[in-house]
C-alpha cells in the first residue's frame, strides 16, 4: 500500500485530506513526496509560528530532549515554571495551567470559572455564555462551548450549561445574561474558524462592562489568535480590554502540543492540589520549545507581522475575483467569487498551500515568512480568485 492507501485503510475517518503527501520543509517552504516545492500559507493551522523546522526551535527541543524528556508533574522542573513566568510578565496574568491542546486549555478555563463562581455566588452560577459561531474545541464540554449546531448534531448529549449570544449584538448579549445564572463569558476576538471575523471593539468593550457590573469572568480564547498572530502578543490587547482568563495553543508550542489556561488575580487561587491534573502537560521539552518562540516574538516581529498583514490586505483588496478580505494581523480570511475549495485546488497547483474557513479561503503564514515568499503566494492567491472559473 503507499501512503495514501495505509492511511485512508487505517486512521480513523476524521479528516478530508488534500491529496498530497508531505515529507519535509524549511521555514515556509514544505515538499510532497514527489518533490514538488509549496510556499506553505497555513502553517499547519496556526501552529509553525517561525515556520517549519526553525532551527532556534529546533535547538531548544533537541538540547531540552537529550536532558529530560518527560518527569510528571510530581516533580518540579525548570521549562514549565520559566514558560509560565514569561507568560505572566508579559501578559500581566498570575498563574498558567499547562496541558497538551486548545481544547483542554478551554476545559481548564471552564472549570476554573465554574468553581470560582460556584464558591463566590453558588453551585447555580455555572453558565457559561459563548458567541454563536465560536470554536472552542471538540471535546464534548468544548463543543457545548462551540456556538455552531453544525459540530453538535451526532454528540448529543452535550455538557450542561452553555449558552450562546449573537457577536456583536449587545442586546441579545445581555439578554443572555440576565436569563442565566452567569459564571463567564468565553469568546475568540476574531472568530477563526467561524469565518476569521474579527469582534467589534464596541462589542467587546461591552463584554468587559458586563463583566465588571455583573462579577462575571471574562474568559478570552486565543487558541487560534494567539502568540504573535494578531499584530500583538495576545488579540485581546488590541482592545484594551483586561481578560480574567486567557486560554492559547497552537502557536505557542510552535509545532509540539501544548495548551495553556493563564489565570488572571481574581481566580489565580482558584485551583488546589487535585482540581485538575495532566499527565503530559507542561512537558519540559514542548516548554522548552515554547520559550525560544516567546522570546522571539518582540515588538520587531509584531510590527513586522503588521506590515505583512497591511501588504495582504492591500494587495488582495479589491482584487478581481476577491469580495472581502476579513482578520486580523496574519490570520486572513478572503471572501472569492469562486468557491473558496476551487481557489485552494487551484493554489496548490500553483505550489501555495492555504485552507479554507467556511466560505473563505483562510491565510496563516508563518509570522517571518520572507517577503519574496510571501509576495510569490499572494500573486498565485490573485490569480487563483481572479481566473475563469474552473
Ligand atoms: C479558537 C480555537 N479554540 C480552540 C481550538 C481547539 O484547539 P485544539 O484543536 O488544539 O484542541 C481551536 C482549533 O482550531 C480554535 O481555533
Amino acid at each position: 500500500m503507499n501512503i495514501k492507501e495505509k492511511d485512508n485503510t487505517y486512521i480513523a475517518n476524521t479528516y478530508s485530506r488534500f491529496p498530497i503527501v508531505l515529507t519535509e520543509g524549511k521555514g515556509s517552504v514544505v515538499f510532497d513526496e514527489d518533490g514538488k516545492q509549496y510556499i506553505d500559507m497555513n502553517t499547519g493551522i496556526a501552529v509553525n509560528i517561525f515556520g517549519l523546522c526553525d532551527d532556534v526551535w529546533v535547538e531548544a527541543v533537541e538540547k531540552q530532549l537529550s536532558a529530560l524528556q518527560h518527569v510528571s508533574n510530581l516533580y518540579y522542573s525548570a521549562p514549565d515554571a520559566t514558560l509560565a513566568e514569561m507568560l505572566c510578565e508579559r501578559t500581566g496574568m498570575k498563574k498558567v495551567f499547562f496541558s497538551n491542546s486548545g481544547a483542554e486549555a478551554n476545559e481548564c478555563a471552564i472549570k476554573a470559572a465554574r468553581k470560582y463562581a460556584a464558591g463566590k455566588k453558588g453551585p447555580e452560577y455555572s453558565t457559561i455564555i459563548t458567541l454563536k459561531n465560536s470554536f472552542h474545541g471538540r471535546t464534548i464540554t468544548t463543543l457545548a462551548a462551540t456556538g455552531q449546531d453544525v459540530f453538535h448534531k451526532d454528540f448529543l448529549p452535550l455538557t450542561d450549561g452553555f449558552d450562546y449570544a449573537e457577536a456583536n449584538n449587545v442586546n441579545d448579549l445581555k439578554e443572555k445574561v440576565a436569563k442565566n445564572k452567569t459564571a463567564a463569558i468565553m469568546f475568540e476576538c476574531v472568530q477563526g474558524e467561524g469565518g476569521v471575523l474579527p469582534l467589534e471593539r464596541d462589542f467587546v468593550n461591552e463584554i468587559a462592562a458586563i463583566c465588571q457590573k455583573e462579577d462575571i469572568l471574562m474568559i478570552v480564547d486565543e487558541v487560534q489568535t494567539g502568540n504573535g498572530r494578531s499584530g500583538k502578543l495576545y488579540s485581546y490587547m488590541h482592545y484594551g480590554v483586561s481578560p480574567d482568563i486567557v486560554t492559547t495553543a497552537k502557536g505557542l508550542g510552535g509545532g509540539l502540543p501544548l495548551g495553556a489556561t493563564m489565570l488572571g488575580e481574581k481566580v489565580s487561587g482558584v485551583f488546589e492540589p487535585g482540581s485538575h491534573g495532566s499527565t503530559f502537560g507542561g512537558n519540559p521539552v514542548c516548554c522548552a520549545g515554547a520559550i525560544s518562540i516567546l522570546e522571539r516574538i518582540d515588538d520587531e516581529l509584531l510590527k513586522k507581522v503588521c506590515d505583512k498583514s497591511k501588504f495582504i490586505i492591500d494587495s488582495l483588496s479589491g482584487a478581481k475575483g476577491v469580495k472581502s478580505v476579513t482578520g486580523m494581523g496574519l490570520m486572513l480570511g478572503i471572501e472569492t467569487e469562486k468557491d473558496a475549495s476551487e481557489v485552494i485546488s487551484e493554489c496548490m497547483k500553483n505550489g501555495v498551500l492555504v485552507i479554507k474557513a467556511k466560505n473563505k479561503v483562510r491565510l496563516l503564514p508563518a509570522l517571518n515568512i520572507p517577503d519574496e515568499l510571501l509576495s510569490k503566494a499572494v500573486n498565485v492567491i490573485k490569480n487563483a480568485c481572479g481566473g475563469e472559473k474552473i
